[in-house]
């Protein structure tokens, strides 16, 4: 048996140690492994491949990034080309994907990636290919599957630093805005909101209304707290706002960026106070693993080879109520998870007086 592993889509902690798992838990069947190098995108040039044996996954499991590389552009249906007049258009060249692995004579591909991802999955495996995928984003909005690898560290990293950021805004009496990530979906707003304890915290789940907050703000100064920690997913939107552009939030369209920069501006304006606003950004995806990232990734990689080794493919390796199962990776095309409204962490955040802009 010959696998391929790929990594696609924006990196999160935990890549390496899923590759290392599913790594040695396939050499350990006596098969053989490699590595797609930089994503789809490699497999249109003539060295696509990396060999992967133990040596070469050694110590990666604290290591953050994936050491395959990963690439935002490489979907094989829609793949990034120059026209002769120097433009660019895209190309589906998926059937050059199918003769690769034919070439190489892999039997199965371990898709590690986030809903993007598993869409171009689900159209290759109607062309034959054999999946098995493993869900990553540090988004965490892989419908059908609790905790995708990277939530965990991502959370825990703007929750310290939103923790560091509040006794700044406490000292100097100001709003602060902090922008996480979390384009469709609030996860990591609202779980790291929560746990920082935050006044404020914006969701795409919820159009959000400036005075809703800055009744917030009037409340705290009321009570001698004069400052408001405001917490903002990038996807955040504002009620009956202008919806334009990139990306879709709840069936929505919404403009990326620059919403911490508007939210501090619009509230200094209403509320007289001065304001400061920061991106957490990319530092939200790097570095080492959180300890349940690095466990959850190499339960996932190691699960992934028994699928394959099961001939189960088109299969998702998923954590649903603290059990590792499988879901089909077709059946979740297009689909993605928002946070419910119902579920106890909005009820939690609610019951402890977090404004959610509603
Ligand atoms: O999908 C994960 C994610 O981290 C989003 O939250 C964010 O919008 C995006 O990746 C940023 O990706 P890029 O690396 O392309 O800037």
């Amino acid at each position: 048996m010959k696998v391929a592993i790929n990594t696609g889509g924006g990196d999160a902690p935990g890549l390496n140690a899923a590759i290392r798992a599913a790594t040695l838990a396939a050499l350990k069947r006596g098969w053989e492994v490699v590595g797609i190098k930089n994503g789809y995108g490699s497999l249109y040039t003539d060295d696509p491949f990396i060999k992967l044996d133990a040596q070469s996954v050694k110590g990666i499991t604290l290591q953050g990034g994936t050491i395959l590389g990963t690439a935002n552009r490489g979907n094989p249906f829609e793949m990034p080309y120059q026209k002769e007049d120097g433009s660019w258009d895209t190309k589906d060249v998926s059937d050059h994907l199918v003769q690769t692995f034919e070439e190489h004579e892999v039997d199965a591909l371990i898709a590690i990636g986030g809903d993007g991802s598993m869409n171009i999955a689900s159209r290759l495996i109607r062309k034959g290919i054999n999946i098995v995928g493993v869900p990553k984003t540090i988004d965490n909005d892989i419908y059908g599957c609790d905790i995708s690898l990277g939530f965990d560290t991502a959370i825990d990293i703007a929750t310290g630093a939103i923790d560091r950021i509040t006794t700044t805004a406490e000292s100097h009496q100001r709003l602060m805005v902090v922008e996480v990530m979390g384009r469709y979906a609030g996860w990591i707003a609202l779980y790291a909101g929560i746990a920082a304890s935050a006044d404020v915290v914006l969701i795409p789940e919820i159009p959000f209304s400036y005075d809703s907050i800055e009744e917030k703000i009037r409340e705290r100064e009321a009570n001698g707290q004069k400052y408001t920690m405001i917490v903002v997913a990038e996807g955040a939107l504002e009620k009956d706002g202008e919806l334009v552009t990139k990306g879709k939030a709840v069936g929505q369209e919404v403009q990326l960026g620059g919403i911490a920069d508007r939210l501090a501006d619009e509230l200094s304006e209403r509320t007289g106070k001065e304001s400061r606003s920061v991106v957490l950004g990319h530092l939200q995806r790097g570095g080492s693993p959180s300890t349940y990232d690095r466990l959850i990734s190499l339960r996932f990689g190691a699960a992934a080879i028994r699928c394959v080794q099961e001939r189960d493919f088109n299969k998702l390796v998923v954590l649903q109520n603290n059990k590792l199962t499988r879901i089909p990776i077709t059946s979740i095309e297009g689909k993605m998870k928002s946070v419910s409204l119902e579920s106890d962490t909005v009820q939690t955040a609610r019951d402890i007086g977090i404004c959610l802009g509603d």
